[in-house]
Protein backbone atom coordinates (compact mmCIF):
# COMPACT_ATOMS: atom_id res chain seq x y z
CA UNK A 1 0.00 0.00 0.00
CA UNK A 2 0.98 3.55 -1.08
CA UNK A 3 2.56 5.46 2.12
CA UNK A 4 0.61 8.58 2.87
CA UNK A 5 2.64 11.75 2.56
CA UNK A 6 2.34 14.82 4.78
CA UNK A 7 4.06 17.96 3.92
CA UNK A 8 4.59 20.20 6.85
CA UNK A 9 5.40 23.43 5.71
CA UNK A 10 7.48 25.44 8.84
CA UNK A 11 8.54 22.53 10.43
CA UNK A 12 11.59 23.68 11.45
CA UNK A 13 10.07 26.65 13.68
CA UNK A 14 8.17 26.27 17.14
CA UNK A 15 4.57 24.49 16.81
CA UNK A 16 5.39 23.21 13.26
CA UNK A 17 8.62 21.45 14.72
CA UNK A 18 6.70 20.11 17.46
CA UNK A 19 4.36 18.35 15.22
CA UNK A 20 6.80 17.22 12.72
CA UNK A 21 8.17 15.40 16.01
CA UNK A 22 4.81 14.30 16.99
CA UNK A 23 3.61 13.03 13.35
CA UNK A 24 7.04 10.83 12.92
CA UNK A 25 6.71 9.07 16.21
CA UNK A 26 2.94 8.50 16.35
CA UNK A 27 2.79 7.75 12.02
CA UNK A 28 5.93 5.25 11.33
CA UNK A 29 3.86 4.27 8.14
CA UNK A 30 3.22 8.08 7.14
CA UNK A 31 6.19 9.97 5.11
CA UNK A 32 6.33 13.39 6.86
CA UNK A 33 7.98 16.32 4.64
CA UNK A 34 9.65 18.95 6.42
CA UNK A 35 9.92 21.90 4.09
CA UNK A 36 11.90 25.48 5.53
CA UNK A 37 13.37 27.75 4.10
CA UNK A 38 15.31 28.58 7.36
CA UNK A 39 14.53 32.14 8.51
CA UNK A 40 16.40 33.27 11.86
CA UNK A 41 13.07 31.15 13.52
CA UNK A 42 14.01 28.27 11.93
CA UNK A 43 16.07 25.52 13.67
CA UNK A 44 17.44 21.93 12.62
CA UNK A 45 18.95 21.42 15.52
CA UNK A 46 15.79 19.94 17.49
CA UNK A 47 15.45 17.39 14.94
CA UNK A 48 18.58 15.64 16.01
CA UNK A 49 16.92 12.74 17.48
CA UNK A 50 14.72 11.90 14.31
CA UNK A 51 16.91 13.41 11.29
CA UNK A 52 17.66 9.45 10.88
CA UNK A 53 14.16 8.00 10.98
CA UNK A 54 13.35 6.90 8.03
CA UNK A 55 9.84 8.62 7.49
CA UNK A 56 11.47 11.99 8.21
CA UNK A 57 12.75 13.91 5.55
CA UNK A 58 14.16 17.80 5.32
CA UNK A 59 12.94 20.35 2.06
CA UNK A 60 15.11 23.46 2.33
CA UNK A 61 12.82 25.52 0.26
CA UNK A 62 10.68 28.77 0.26
CA UNK A 63 7.28 28.65 0.02
CA UNK A 64 6.69 32.14 -2.33
CA UNK A 65 8.89 30.35 -4.68
CA UNK A 66 6.20 29.09 -7.09
CA UNK A 67 8.50 27.04 -9.64
CA UNK A 68 10.31 25.22 -6.99
CA UNK A 69 6.87 24.69 -4.97
CA UNK A 70 5.00 23.39 -8.07
CA UNK A 71 7.95 20.85 -9.24
CA UNK A 72 7.98 19.44 -5.60
CA UNK A 73 4.25 18.78 -5.86
CA UNK A 74 4.70 17.20 -8.78
CA UNK A 75 7.78 15.26 -7.88
CA UNK A 76 6.67 14.36 -4.01
CA UNK A 77 2.48 13.96 -4.91
CA UNK A 78 1.62 14.98 -1.43
CA UNK A 79 -1.36 13.79 0.15
CA UNK A 80 -1.90 15.99 2.98
CA UNK A 81 -0.39 19.96 3.62
CA UNK A 82 -0.58 21.21 7.60
CA UNK A 83 0.97 24.80 6.72
CA UNK A 84 2.37 26.39 9.65
CA UNK A 85 5.27 28.24 8.03
CA UNK A 86 5.10 32.45 8.62
CA UNK A 87 6.53 35.24 10.17
CA UNK A 88 5.08 35.09 13.24
CA UNK A 89 6.12 37.99 16.02
CA UNK A 90 4.38 40.63 16.57
CA UNK A 91 6.87 43.04 17.03
CA UNK A 92 8.95 42.24 14.24
CA UNK A 93 5.37 43.13 11.89
CA UNK A 94 5.58 46.08 13.62
CA UNK A 95 8.96 47.15 12.37
CA UNK A 96 9.34 45.57 9.28
CA UNK A 97 5.37 44.66 8.26
CA UNK A 98 6.50 43.83 4.29
CA UNK A 99 7.83 40.47 4.61
CA UNK A 100 4.64 39.24 6.69
CA UNK A 101 2.87 40.03 3.58
CA UNK A 102 5.25 38.18 1.61
CA UNK A 103 5.34 35.09 3.54
CA UNK A 104 1.91 34.95 5.06
CA UNK A 105 -0.40 36.22 2.21
CA UNK A 106 1.87 35.20 -1.26
CA UNK A 107 3.44 32.22 0.11
CA UNK A 108 0.12 30.59 1.50
CA UNK A 109 -1.36 31.65 -1.80
CA UNK A 110 1.52 30.07 -3.83
CA UNK A 111 0.96 26.51 -1.83
CA UNK A 112 -3.15 26.45 -2.22
CA UNK A 113 -2.18 27.19 -5.89
CA UNK A 114 -0.04 23.85 -6.21
CA UNK A 115 -2.59 21.78 -3.73
CA UNK A 116 -5.31 22.86 -6.37
CA UNK A 117 -3.31 22.12 -9.47
CA UNK A 118 -1.90 18.44 -7.48
CA UNK A 119 -5.30 17.18 -6.00
CA UNK A 120 -4.15 16.91 -2.20
CA UNK A 121 -6.93 15.27 0.07
CA UNK A 122 -6.64 18.38 2.96
CA UNK A 123 -5.11 21.35 3.25
CA UNK A 124 -4.82 22.21 7.12
CA UNK A 125 -3.85 26.11 7.29
CA UNK A 126 -2.72 27.28 10.98
CA UNK A 127 -4.35 30.62 11.51
CA UNK A 128 -4.27 32.42 14.94
CA UNK A 129 -6.88 33.89 17.42
CA UNK A 130 -5.36 37.28 16.77
CA UNK A 131 -7.59 37.34 13.22
CA UNK A 132 -10.74 38.12 15.58
CA UNK A 133 -9.17 41.41 17.36
CA UNK A 134 -9.46 41.78 20.27
CA UNK A 135 -11.71 41.04 23.40
CA UNK A 136 -12.49 43.67 26.70
CA UNK A 137 -11.96 42.48 29.49
CA UNK A 138 -15.33 40.73 30.72
CA UNK A 139 -14.63 36.67 31.59
CA UNK A 140 -17.82 35.61 29.73
CA UNK A 141 -16.99 36.48 26.32
CA UNK A 142 -14.99 34.39 24.00
CA UNK A 143 -13.82 34.31 20.74
CA UNK A 144 -15.90 31.65 18.52
CA UNK A 145 -15.74 30.23 14.59
CA UNK A 146 -18.21 33.09 14.27
CA UNK A 147 -16.35 36.59 15.41
CA UNK A 148 -15.94 38.55 12.92
CA UNK A 149 -11.92 38.97 12.05
CA UNK A 150 -10.78 42.65 12.81
CA UNK A 151 -6.93 41.97 12.82
CA UNK A 152 -5.16 45.03 14.36
CA UNK A 153 -1.35 44.14 14.13
CA UNK A 154 0.29 43.58 10.33
CA UNK A 155 1.10 40.39 11.77
CA UNK A 156 -2.93 39.38 12.28
CA UNK A 157 -3.93 41.18 9.24
CA UNK A 158 -1.53 39.13 7.08
CA UNK A 159 -3.12 35.70 8.72
CA UNK A 160 -6.56 37.10 8.46
CA UNK A 161 -5.46 37.83 4.42
CA UNK A 162 -4.07 34.33 4.36
CA UNK A 163 -7.51 32.69 6.13
CA UNK A 164 -9.72 34.46 3.47
CA UNK A 165 -7.56 33.28 0.61
CA UNK A 166 -7.84 29.53 2.00
CA UNK A 167 -11.76 30.07 2.25
CA UNK A 168 -11.74 31.50 -1.33
CA UNK A 169 -9.53 28.52 -2.75
CA UNK A 170 -12.38 26.34 -0.78
CA UNK A 171 -15.56 28.29 -2.31
CA UNK A 172 -14.04 29.02 -5.76
CA UNK A 173 -12.03 25.50 -6.48
CA UNK A 174 -13.41 22.94 -3.95
CA UNK A 175 -10.05 22.69 -2.37
CA UNK A 176 -10.30 20.33 0.78
CA UNK A 177 -9.42 22.82 3.53
CA UNK A 178 -9.60 23.66 6.95
CA UNK A 179 -8.67 26.78 9.26
CA UNK A 180 -7.51 26.05 12.75
CA UNK A 181 -7.66 29.27 14.72
CA UNK A 182 -5.04 28.96 18.08
CA UNK A 183 -4.66 30.98 21.06
CA UNK A 184 -0.71 31.13 22.40
CA UNK A 185 1.19 28.54 22.76
CA UNK A 186 4.26 27.56 24.86
CA UNK A 187 6.29 24.75 25.67
CA UNK A 188 9.40 23.38 24.78
CA UNK A 189 11.91 24.86 21.76
CA UNK A 190 9.80 28.27 22.01
CA UNK A 191 12.13 30.50 20.00
CA UNK A 192 12.90 32.84 22.68
CA UNK A 193 11.74 36.11 21.91
CA UNK A 194 8.47 34.88 22.86
CA UNK A 195 6.90 36.34 26.36
CA UNK A 196 7.28 32.76 28.12
CA UNK A 197 10.87 31.31 26.45
CA UNK A 198 11.93 35.26 27.11
CA UNK A 199 11.45 35.53 30.75
CA UNK A 200 12.40 31.97 31.69
CA UNK A 201 15.78 32.54 29.62
CA UNK A 202 16.62 35.90 31.18
CA UNK A 203 15.03 35.14 34.24
CA UNK A 204 18.06 31.81 35.08
CA UNK A 205 20.24 34.29 34.06
CA UNK A 206 19.25 36.88 36.84
CA UNK A 207 18.56 39.35 33.87
CA UNK A 208 15.51 41.64 33.97
CA UNK A 209 12.07 40.83 32.35
CA UNK A 210 10.62 43.71 29.97
CA UNK A 211 6.96 43.87 30.64
CA UNK A 212 4.78 45.91 28.20
CA UNK A 213 2.39 48.69 29.86
CA UNK A 214 1.11 47.76 33.04
CA UNK A 215 1.33 44.18 32.35
CA UNK A 216 -2.56 43.39 32.59
CA UNK A 217 -3.13 42.04 29.13
CA UNK A 218 -4.74 38.51 29.00
CA UNK A 219 -3.98 35.90 26.90
CA UNK A 220 -5.09 32.24 26.88
CA UNK A 221 -2.06 30.27 26.50
CA UNK A 222 -2.29 26.49 25.53
CA UNK A 223 0.58 23.70 25.42
CA UNK A 224 1.97 23.15 22.14
CA UNK A 225 1.76 19.33 22.66
CA UNK A 226 -2.57 20.19 23.00
CA UNK A 227 -2.40 22.12 19.86
CA UNK A 228 -0.83 19.15 17.96
CA UNK A 229 -3.18 16.62 18.67
CA UNK A 230 -5.56 18.81 17.62
CA UNK A 231 -4.56 19.58 14.50
CA UNK A 232 -4.16 15.67 13.74
CA UNK A 233 -7.81 15.68 14.89
CA UNK A 234 -8.33 18.20 12.49
CA UNK A 235 -6.07 16.58 9.48
CA UNK A 236 -8.21 12.98 9.75
CA UNK A 237 -11.41 14.50 10.67
CA UNK A 238 -12.10 18.08 10.22
CA UNK A 239 -15.03 18.60 8.25
CA UNK A 240 -13.79 20.34 4.30
CA UNK A 241 -14.13 23.72 4.65
CA UNK A 242 -14.84 24.50 8.63
CA UNK A 243 -13.01 26.88 10.95
CA UNK A 244 -11.80 25.04 14.29
CA UNK A 245 -11.14 27.22 17.21
CA UNK A 246 -8.39 26.12 19.71
CA UNK A 247 -7.55 26.56 23.02
CA UNK A 248 -7.71 25.17 26.60
CA UNK A 249 -9.23 28.30 28.74
CA UNK A 250 -6.05 28.90 30.30
CA UNK A 251 -6.31 32.76 30.48
CA UNK A 252 -3.50 34.83 32.29
CA UNK A 253 -2.01 38.14 32.76
CA UNK A 254 1.44 38.96 31.35
CA UNK A 255 2.03 39.98 34.73
CA UNK A 256 0.81 36.75 36.65
CA UNK A 257 2.87 34.49 33.72
CA UNK A 258 5.65 36.45 34.30
CA UNK A 259 5.19 36.32 38.20
CA UNK A 260 4.53 32.36 38.17
CA UNK A 261 7.84 31.67 36.26
CA UNK A 262 9.80 34.22 38.54
CA UNK A 263 8.53 32.20 41.69
CA UNK A 264 9.08 28.66 40.29
CA UNK A 265 12.82 29.77 39.81
CA UNK A 266 13.13 31.06 43.16
CA UNK A 267 14.30 34.60 42.09
CA UNK A 268 13.05 38.09 42.66
CA UNK A 269 10.45 39.93 41.56
CA UNK A 270 12.64 42.96 41.47
CA UNK A 271 13.49 41.31 37.93
CA UNK A 272 10.62 42.93 36.66
CA UNK A 273 10.72 45.55 34.62
CA UNK A 274 7.74 48.11 33.21
CA UNK A 275 8.64 49.31 29.69
CA UNK A 276 6.75 51.35 26.98
CA UNK A 277 3.89 49.41 25.72
CA UNK A 278 3.75 47.47 22.60
CA UNK A 279 1.64 49.82 19.48
CA UNK A 280 -1.72 48.86 18.90
CA UNK A 281 -1.54 45.96 22.08
CA UNK A 282 -4.30 43.93 22.05
CA UNK A 283 -5.98 43.60 25.58
CA UNK A 284 -7.19 40.28 25.60
CA UNK A 285 -7.31 36.62 24.08
CA UNK A 286 -9.97 33.76 25.18
CA UNK A 287 -11.32 30.81 22.94
CA UNK A 288 -14.32 29.12 23.03
CA UNK A 289 -12.55 25.15 21.64
CA UNK A 290 -16.52 23.79 21.55
CA UNK A 291 -16.48 23.03 18.21
CA UNK A 292 -13.31 21.32 18.28
CA UNK A 293 -14.03 19.66 21.44
CA UNK A 294 -16.95 18.17 19.89
CA UNK A 295 -14.48 16.78 16.61
CA UNK A 296 -13.30 14.46 20.04
CA UNK A 297 -10.47 17.08 21.18
CA UNK A 298 -9.26 17.18 24.74
CA UNK A 299 -5.81 19.07 26.15
CA UNK A 300 -4.28 17.27 28.86
CA UNK A 301 -2.02 20.20 29.95
CA UNK A 302 -3.50 22.90 32.37
CA UNK A 303 -1.76 26.06 32.53
CA UNK A 304 -0.13 24.98 36.01
CA UNK A 305 1.05 21.48 35.00
CA UNK A 306 2.13 23.07 30.99
CA UNK A 307 3.95 25.64 32.85
CA UNK A 308 5.90 23.55 35.10
CA UNK A 309 6.88 21.15 32.54
CA UNK A 310 7.78 24.14 30.20
CA UNK A 311 10.14 25.34 33.04
CA UNK A 312 11.71 22.12 33.85
CA UNK A 313 12.25 21.37 29.78
CA UNK A 314 14.19 24.78 29.51
CA UNK A 315 16.21 24.14 32.59
CA UNK A 316 17.11 20.84 31.43
CA UNK A 317 18.42 22.02 27.30
CA UNK A 318 20.11 25.40 28.56
CA UNK A 319 22.01 24.50 25.54
CA UNK A 320 19.38 24.59 23.23
CA UNK A 321 18.39 28.01 24.00
CA UNK A 322 21.65 29.42 24.82
CA UNK A 323 22.54 28.71 21.26
CA UNK A 324 19.79 30.39 19.86
CA UNK A 325 20.60 33.53 22.19
CA UNK A 326 24.05 33.41 20.80
CA UNK A 327 23.40 32.94 16.92
CA UNK A 328 25.08 29.24 16.62
CA UNK A 329 22.12 27.58 15.63
CA UNK A 330 21.89 29.27 12.25
CA UNK A 331 25.37 26.74 11.04
CA UNK A 332 23.67 23.95 12.00
CA UNK A 333 22.31 23.53 8.45
CA UNK A 334 25.43 24.26 6.54
CA UNK A 335 27.77 21.93 8.37
CA UNK A 336 25.53 19.08 7.46
CA UNK A 337 25.55 20.18 3.75
CA UNK A 338 29.22 20.28 3.68
P1 LIG B 1 7.90 30.23 14.16
O1 LIG B 1 8.22 31.66 13.84
O2 LIG B 1 8.53 29.60 15.35
O3 LIG B 1 8.26 29.31 12.91
C1 LIG B 1 7.96 29.68 11.59
C2 LIG B 1 8.73 28.74 10.66
O4 LIG B 1 8.38 29.09 9.31
C3 LIG B 1 10.27 28.89 10.77
O5 LIG B 1 10.87 27.62 10.84
C4 LIG B 1 10.65 29.60 9.48
O6 LIG B 1 11.96 29.28 9.01
C5 LIG B 1 9.58 29.11 8.52
N1 LIG B 1 9.39 30.00 7.38
C6 LIG B 1 9.24 31.35 7.42
N2 LIG B 1 9.16 31.83 6.15
C7 LIG B 1 9.21 30.76 5.32
C8 LIG B 1 9.18 30.62 3.91
N3 LIG B 1 9.08 31.68 3.10
N4 LIG B 1 9.28 29.39 3.38
C9 LIG B 1 9.43 28.30 4.19
N5 LIG B 1 9.48 28.37 5.54
C10 LIG B 1 9.37 29.59 6.10
O7 LIG B 1 6.32 30.16 14.23
P2 LIG B 1 5.38 29.38 15.25
O8 LIG B 1 5.24 30.17 16.49
O9 LIG B 1 5.82 27.96 15.31
O10 LIG B 1 3.99 29.48 14.47
C11 LIG B 1 3.67 28.54 13.47
C12 LIG B 1 2.33 28.90 12.86
O11 LIG B 1 1.33 28.89 13.87
C13 LIG B 1 2.29 30.29 12.24
O12 LIG B 1 1.52 30.23 11.05
C14 LIG B 1 1.58 31.15 13.29
O13 LIG B 1 0.89 32.21 12.68
C15 LIG B 1 0.65 30.14 13.91
N6 LIG B 1 0.29 30.36 15.33
C16 LIG B 1 1.28 30.52 16.26
C17 LIG B 1 0.92 30.65 17.62
C18 LIG B 1 1.98 30.81 18.70
O14 LIG B 1 1.62 31.01 19.86
N7 LIG B 1 3.27 30.70 18.40
C19 LIG B 1 -0.41 30.63 17.98
C20 LIG B 1 -1.39 30.50 16.98
C21 LIG B 1 -1.02 30.35 15.66
O1 LIG C 1 -2.51 34.46 20.10
C1 LIG C 1 -1.71 33.74 19.23
C2 LIG C 1 -0.43 34.49 18.93
O2 LIG C 1 0.39 34.40 20.09
C3 LIG C 1 0.30 33.96 17.71
O3 LIG C 1 -0.50 34.13 16.57
C4 LIG C 1 1.64 34.66 17.52
O4 LIG C 1 2.36 34.08 16.45
C5 LIG C 1 2.45 34.50 18.81
O5 LIG C 1 3.68 35.20 18.70
C6 LIG C 1 1.66 35.03 19.99
O6 LIG C 1 1.48 36.46 19.90
P1 LIG C 1 1.62 37.43 21.17
O7 LIG C 1 1.93 38.78 20.69
O8 LIG C 1 0.46 37.27 22.08
O9 LIG C 1 2.91 36.72 21.89
P2 LIG C 1 4.19 37.36 22.59
O10 LIG C 1 4.90 36.24 23.29
O11 LIG C 1 4.97 38.22 21.68
O12 LIG C 1 3.54 38.30 23.71
C7 LIG C 1 2.66 37.76 24.69
C8 LIG C 1 2.19 38.92 25.54
O13 LIG C 1 3.29 39.38 26.34
C9 LIG C 1 1.70 40.12 24.76
O14 LIG C 1 0.62 40.73 25.45
C10 LIG C 1 2.90 41.06 24.75
C11 LIG C 1 3.60 40.75 26.06
N1 LIG C 1 5.06 40.86 26.08
C12 LIG C 1 5.78 40.23 25.10
C13 LIG C 1 7.15 40.28 25.08
C14 LIG C 1 7.95 39.59 23.98
C15 LIG C 1 5.71 41.55 27.10
O15 LIG C 1 5.04 42.10 28.01
N2 LIG C 1 7.08 41.58 27.10
C16 LIG C 1 7.83 40.98 26.12
O16 LIG C 1 9.08 41.08 26.16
Amino acid sequence: MKKQKVLVTGGAGFIGGNFVQYMVEKYPDYDIYNLDVLTYAGDLTKHQDIEDQPNYHFIHADITNNGTIQSLFESEKFDYVVHFAAESHVDRSITNPEIFVVTNVLGTQVLLDAAKEYKIQKFVHVSTDEVYGELDFDPTTFFTEETPLQPNSPYSASKASSDLLVRAYHETFHLPVNITRCSNNYGPYHFPEKLIPLTISRVVNDQAVPVYGDGKNIRDWLHVHDHCTAIDLVLHKGVNGEVYNVGGHNERTNLDVVKTIIRTLGKSEELIKFVEDRLGHDKRYAIDPSKLEKLGWTPIFTFETGIFQTIGWYLENKEWWEQIIDGSYQTYFDLQEK
